[in-house]
């Protein structure tokens, strides 16, 4: 079997960064919104980065176009056919609601069309908000309030967006409010950030997984910490070279992370602008940074292992 295929868990896609250019074009002409290009090629070709504010920039702006309950089916049932074809048995997915209720899209529409999507699947999945860190930590704590009436659509919390300028101890209050709910914790940290805003999230936020974490490796210390409490960094290899986050994949530091003992898993990030679904990460780590099938493997089985589901749950998936 194509190793790349390997039944697995995706713990790290945004469901805005799902939002392929074929489903531009039809939510724009649904919504009578006017594009540059109606070409969906044209539209992936302007797709290129030059770090994280720069891809944030068109990702909200695309982000725009879900408007209704359908829009965010439609998105979510488009990402669960192709996780599908790439051996996802389960994904936890993040979602910006933030960016939908300030333009005034209910929760409703949010939440009831990514699960009613999510239903209709054969892949086991869960949603996990994230707070925007360019809004603030009040406004994540408030967002937070609105969020619990629809506890039963979302199993934990995350934060997102720009993390230069944005250290993680200012959102400790909603992530206690969200510990208290007994919601699940995970933190975009290390992306751009340094090792000790990883060491500051771990301090202050109680996080159960750390989402990127590549600059965690400029501190054994900090590594250490991660080795001894095991806690899994949800890694996306195609998005770290998109945003320049490393210069090209044969300098990811994902081969040094399993040689210091972290739990590690591949990821998709933003799919639909980076060049690749989950199974395009495996296989590029495969073909071009020389990882081997056993290797694969041994990520493939770590997602499932780092997933919030219950053990019972993950048995079944493998
Ligand atoms: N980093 C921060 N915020 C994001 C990302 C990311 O990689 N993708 C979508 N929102
Ligand atoms: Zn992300």
């Amino acid at each position: 079997m194509d190793a790349a295929l390997l039944p697995k868990a995706e713990l790290h896609v945004h469901v805005e960064g799902t939002l392929e250019p074929e489903l531009v074009v039809e939510l724009a002409r649904r919504h009578r919104v006017a594009l540059p290009t109606a070409d969906p090629e044209l539209l992936r070709a302007a797709r290129h980065f030059t770090d994280l504010q720069s891809f944030l920039d068109q990702y909200y702006d695309a982000a725009e176009l879900l408007r209704t309950e359908q829009d965010f089916h439609d998105l979510m049932a488009a990402y669960l056919a192709r996780a599908e074809r790439a051996g996802v048995r389960r994904a936890e997915v993040f979602l910006d609601p933030q960016h939908h209720t300030g333009r005034g899209v209910p929760l409703e529409a949010v939440f009831g069309g990514l699960s009613a999507a999510a239903a209709a699947s054969p892949v086991s999945v869960d949603l996990i908000p994230c707070f925007l860190r360019h809004l603030g930590p009040d406004a994540a704590l408030e967002a937070l309030r609105t969020w619990l009436p629809y506890r039963e659509h979302f199993i934990g919390v995350g934060l997102d967006s720009t993390e230069i300028g944005n250290p993680p101890a200012a959102y400790a209050p909603a992530y206690a409010l969200a510990a208290a709910e007994g919601l699940h914790r995970t933190a975009h940290v290390g992306e751009e950030g340094t090792s000790a805003d990883v060491a500051e999230a771990l301090d202050t936020l109680g996080i159960e997984r750390l989402d990127h974490g590549n600059h965690a490796l400029d501190d054994v210390e900090v590594v250490a910490r991660l080795r001894d409490a095991g806690t899994p960094l949800t890694v996306c290899p195609l998005s770290n070279v998109a945003l320049r986050v490393v210069d090209d994949l044969t300098a990811h530091p994902l081969p040094a992370m399993l040689d210091a003992g972290l739990v590690v898993t591949v990821n998709s990030d933003d799919p639909a602008y980076f060049g690749g679904y989950v199974d395009d990460n495996f296989r590029a780590l495969r073909d071009v940074v020389g990882l081997t099938d056993a290797q694969l493997t041994q990520l493939a089985i770590a997602s499932f292992d780092a997933s919030f589901a219950e053990p019972a749950a993950r048995a079944t998936w493998r």
